[in-house]
């Protein structure tokens, strides 16, 4: 099994990236053949400064080998190491219809927002089409939000199927039945579901880099310290009971805690007796125990640019060998490939 995610290198990850993601993709390397990107190319529909992509790109992905991505079981590259997926975009985008593009979410957000969106905005869902076709992936993890993208590749690879493959059958678009299934694989979104669904930020609201207010993975220690120790509470005193639900600590807690721990932490707050403080320390001891180790790694991994640059290298040769006979089949197919015969 083929699995293959993209991430986007903005800003620095952060506990709601960690638990709704960036924690998923580690193990997954475990279950099947995984190949994790850096969408740079993406990136470009929002950063303008060449320094800081480059610079963000490589962050990121030192942030996933810190947390544990092993690049001996999983590839991991950056996307725009990889030529072909500008090509396959073009063949892919030369057939799909505007309408499918117009109704894309982040799309349509923008233009209601009254911001000009670039055809790169447009466009965007096509090479993430491309991103994914690629490689013949079969499993893509991804977030609530990317479930449409999913469906328009699922949507551009039968057209391309339907278009290029005698005999392709786009009622069968899977090829179950007719045994031909294309030479563009369809492929599935995976959706972590449960309680990483929405990890809250300090304030309360969905943890997020557009609000604020992230607890990063990698800050240093006193600033990741201040932003724990920070967290929003109410002004119940000690002694009285608390609703676990009034702040983000106890939701914040769940994440780390054993079951055990939590449901102790769940009665403490209800009966009272002690303080947020106590609460936010224990949330910033877990935090360091469960994160410790990656940071300690972050740091390394830093003092080393080339050992990075060697990861990227293998792993965008190792994709390139992956894509190439897909795109083989593809520019025969459209009728750009070398003809023998
Ligand atoms: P941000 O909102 O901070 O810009 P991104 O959109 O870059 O975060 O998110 C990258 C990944 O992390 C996505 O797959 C998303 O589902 C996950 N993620 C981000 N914030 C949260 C959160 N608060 N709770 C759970 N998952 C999250
Ligand atoms: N659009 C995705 C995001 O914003 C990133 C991405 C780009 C991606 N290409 C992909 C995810 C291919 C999965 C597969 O999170």
């Amino acid at each position: 099994m083929r699995i293959l995610s993209g991430v986007q290198p903005s800003g620095r990850p952060h506990l709601g990236n960690f638990f709704g993601a960036m924690r998923q993709f580690v193990s997954l390397q475990n279950e099947g053949e995984a190949l994790y990107f850096i969408a740079d190319l993406h990136a470009l529909t929002s950063v303008r400064d060449g320094r800081e992509l480059s610079q963000s790109s490589r962050d990121v992905a030192l942030d996933y080998l810190a947390l544990g991505l092993d690049p001996k079981k999983a590839v991991l590259f950056l996307q725009s190491a990889v030529p072909e997926v500008t090509e396959l975009f073009w063949y892919l985008t030369a057939l799909t219809p505007m309408g499918l593009l117009e109704r894309g979410h982040s799309y349509k957000d923008k233009v209601a927002r009254g911001i000009a969106a670039d055809a790169g905005l447009f466009t965007y869902p096509v090479l993430m089409a491309a991103d994914i076709l690629l490689y013949g992936s079969d499993l893509v993890p991804v977030g609530k939000d990317q479930v449409q993208h999913l469906e328009m590749t699922r949507d551009i690879a039968v057209k391309f199927n339907a278009a290029f493959v005698p005999g392709y059958d786009p009622a069968d678009p899977e090829g179950a039945k007719s045994g031909k299934p294309g030479i563009l694989k369809l492929p599935k979104a995976y959706v972590q579901e449960g309680a990483a669904a929405s990890v809250p930020g300090v304030d309360g609201q969905k943890m997020s880099k557009s609000y604020g207010n992230t607890i990063e993975l990698v800050a240093d220690d006193a600033a990741t310290k201040k932003r724990i120790m920070g967290i929003k509470s109410d002004s119940t005193p000690m002694e009285s009971p608390k609703d676990p639900e009034s702040t983000p600590i106890f939701a914040l807690l769940s994440l780390f805690a054993s079951d055990t721990e939590r449901a102790e932490i769940e009665e403490s707050f209800r009966t009272g007796g002690k303080g947020y403080g106590h609460y936010k320390q224990r949330l910033h001891e877990l935090f360091m125990e469960t994160l410790g180790p990656a940071r300690e790694r972050r740091r390394r991994l830093t003092e080393d640019p080339a050992y990075l640059d060697d990861v990227l290298a293998a792993g965008a040769k190792k994709a390139r060998e992956i894509a190439a006979p897909v795109m083989d089949a593809v520019r025969h197919a459209v009728g750009t490939g070398r003809r023998t015969g």
